[in-house]
């Protein structure tokens, strides 16, 4: 391992174009947070910059949705990102903007340097026009069906559907997002960088250099090298953005994805005249945080730029996450399918720590996972306050009740098996914990915490010290337990710090010791808390939280979601919607012939058994009855029906599909479901319930 000197962490740029969501701070907000903390902690140096992405399509179609400027989408956006990422105990030390000076200037710069080394490409090539909108459509602004999947509603960068990557010239049937014009081709120029000059380094700086990367990042960056990298603009027709610095250039700006990460560089520039050690020393130690939607952006593209320029130093990792569903669902901006960080700040009031500790305790951190709001009742009821908050309050209301509240004396000679094997536990926690932050495994370190203070109250349960007064040595017992459970309740204020800011707070104010104590360096120490030193009255830490609380979000959610069809609320919006412009018609596929219906095989069947795939969050395997013949067919319908729920529903299934493996199991089949405007499943079957086996057509 290298040995560095100073710390960089950066968490990626929101996009100012709407309030985050939950899974923005599972995603990367709150892990890096942890993290930065913890480092504090140790008193290393470190500097935790961040700031909103305010340039790009995202931006400019917020605005045209609201009928406002760009300018004012992201003043209000930025404004509000801000607030929540601060109340939600995010610390950076700069949240900056990518509409400052200061990043148009070191984002031109750095252009002009590539620029200047001749590293560009620069190329005339025909591009999609909007006539109607009088405008070149790159990106989001252009949707068609993906030609990997079929989702009728692919954008120009991506398929949300499938993820594939894909350029406008991809789609089939492609439609401008701003008028539904179908658009013609018009020469324009632009400038490309070469990645595919810097395949052969990036297969050795990230397949080779960096194979302690996270598997999820690590195969990733492989099938993007694997399947060869091009030239890729750097440049965009717009007047939303960075000018391209250049002459001869009007209404050209650069790409968002250019000049985005170069904000990580002029925060650091904001923060600190020192920003050049952060960025230009070796010894420098890089993080990037993100969302595993930017890795390609923070592995191979802005890496490849950094090297091109030359003067700054690389990542170290960059351990992304998966994403965070919701009640079984992906998060859909334009569904309004969320949890939107500034409503929970509203709902739930002092809850903070709360939400971090259900977020982290259920980390993506090595696939995509689901927030509940039942598992958010259950954390909290059941680890919060039935462990963590209950340990630390029956220490303190019995050292008020046995020990004349004060810190009592330790008496060496009276040490039993139980103290041993306690002030060992905190030993050894300290140990583990310290290593699963280090290596980006916060709900590792997070689950030994709550194991640390369930060790606490199962000690507590096992010496009973409200019994022992009158028994011989009974004090020296009183004391030495209580004195023991008060060093804990220290050492556990230490490590909860980077995790659970305000409880750790409200722990050192109940125990009357100053900020310095959560320093690292003092975690496993039994020394904490002065012997006669008097502590304050305890305070509950957490709350409990009542059904009514949960049942009125989930309907919330609902509500909100079915309205979030026609009124979107967040980011990526789509088609017409997009634009402000209701959508009169779905889009259809293309139209087929009465003969490619025919080749379809559609039979009647029944579910006999079901039963989840192992390590598929979205597969279950199921048992068909045909009447002629059972089947196995593995469906992605998991995240939308428990496998009890199914058995004995009548399907249809396409009966003649090739079998595919998934998973290692063959599937035979496909069962057909609707999907309804909520992104809902339902089964499709006959009215009456007939014989398997009959045909459909
Ligand atoms: O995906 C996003 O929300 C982007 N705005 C992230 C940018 S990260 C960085 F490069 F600035
Ligand atoms: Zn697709």
């Amino acid at each position: 391992m290298k040995d560095y000197k100073r710390i960089l962490v950066t968490a990626a740029l929101p996009y100012a174009n709407g309030p985050i969501h939950i899974g923005h701070l599972a995603g990367c907000y709150l892990p890096a947070d942890i993290y930065t903390r913890y480092q504090r902690a140790q008193r290393r140096d470190i500097k935790f910059v961040g700031g909103s992405d305010e340039h790009g399509v995202p931006i400019t179609i917020r605005a045209m949705k609201e009928g406002i400027t760009p300018q004012q989408v992201v003043d209000k956006y930025h404004t509000l990102i801000k607030d929540s990422l601060e109340k939600m105990g995010i610390s950076f030390d700069i949240y900056s903007r990518t509409s400052n000076p200061v990043h148009h200037t070191t984002a031109s710069d750095f252009f002009k340097k590539l620029y200047d080394k001749g590293l560009f490409e620069e190329k005339e090539t025909e591009q999609y026009y909007d006539e109607k909108a009088n405008t070149f459509l790159a990106d989001r602004y252009i949707t068609g069906t993906c030609p990997v999947c079929g989702n009728p509603n692919a954008f120009g960068d991506q398929c949300e559907k499938c993820g594939s990557s894909l350029s406008p010239e991809q789609l089939i049937n492609p439609r401008s997002t701003l008028s539904d014009a179908v658009p013609v081709k018009r020469l324009t120029k632009h400038w490309y960088f070469p990645l595919q000059h810097y395949e052969a380094w990036l297969k050795q700086w990230v397949l080779e250099d960096h194979k302690e990367w996270k598997n999820n990042v690590y195969g990733q960056c492989k099938s993007w090298l694997d399947n060869g990298l091009q030239s890729r603009a750097m440049t965009r027709d717009s007047n939303w953005g960075i000018k391209v610095p250049l002459p001869d250039t009007e209404g050209k700006v650069l790409y968002v994805w250019f000049d985005a990460p170069i904000g990580y560089i002029s925060a650091t520039k904001e923060l600190t005249a020192q920003w050049a050690d952060y960025w230009c020393k070796e010894d420098t130690k890089l993080v990037h945080f993100i969302g595993k939607d930017n890795i390609v952006f923070h592995c191979i593209i802005f890496p490849s730029m950094l090297k091109a320029h030359g003067d700054f130093v690389l990542p170290d990792n960059v351990p992304a996450n998966e994403f965070l569903n919701i009640e079984g669902d992906k998060v859909s901006t334009s569904r309004n399918w969320a949890v939107w960080v500034n409503e929970y700040l509203e709902d739930f009031p002092g809850c903070e720590d709360v939400l971090r500790y259900v977020l982290c305790a259920n980390a993506p951190e090595t696939k995509d996972n689901d927030f509940t709001w039942k598992d958010f009742q259950d954390r909290n009821n059941n680890e919060l306050v039935a462990i963590f908050g209950n340990f630390v309050n029956r220490s303190l209301v019995l050292m008020h009740k046995l020990c004349g509240g004060k810190v009592p004396v330790f008496h060496a000679a009276a040490v039993d098996g139980d103290d041993q094997q306690l002030m060992d536990d905190i030993q050894s926690a300290k140990i583990r914990i310290t290593q699963s932050i280090e290596e980006y495994r916060f709900r590792e370190a997070l689950y030994e915490i709550i194991d640390l203070s369930r060790k606490g109250n199962q000690y507590l349960q096992k010496k009973e010290p409200w019994k022992k007064a009158g028994v011989e040595n009974g004090q020296q017992q009183i004391d030495n337990c209580i004195h023991l459970s008060l060093q804990l309740t220290a050492n556990l204020a230490i490590f909860i710090n980077p995790f659970l800011p305000k409880t750790s707070s409200k722990m050192l104010h109940m125990l009357k010791v100053v900020e310095r104590m959560l320093d690292w360096k003092n975690a496993g120490s039994l020394k904490l808390l002065r012997e006669g030193y008097a502590l304050r009255a305890p305070e509950l830490l957490f709350r409990k939280i009542e059904d009514s609380e949960i049942n009125a979000q989930v309907e919330k959610l609902k509500a909100n979601a079915v309205a979030g069809s026609a009124t979107p609320k967040g980011g990526e919006g789509r088609l017409n919607e997009a634009a402000g412009i209701p959508s009169s018609a779905p889009q259809l596929k293309p139209e087929i012939v009465y003969d490619d219906f025919a080749k379809l095989d559609l039979r009647t069947g029944k579910v006999v058994a079901a039963e989840k795939v192992e390590k598929a969050d979205k597969l279950l395997k199921l048992e068909i009855d045909l009447g002629f013949e059972k089947r196995t067919i593995v469906s992605g319908i998991a995240l939308h029906f428990k496998p009890e729920d199914i058995v004995g529903k009548q399907v249809v299934v396409v009966a003649n599909l090739a079998p595919r493996k998934m998973r290692g199991i063959e599937s035979n089949g496909m069962i057909l479901m609707a999907e309804d405007k909520s992104g809902r499943l339902h089964f499709v079957h006959t009215e009456d319930e007939i014989e398997p086996g009959a045909t459909v057509s």
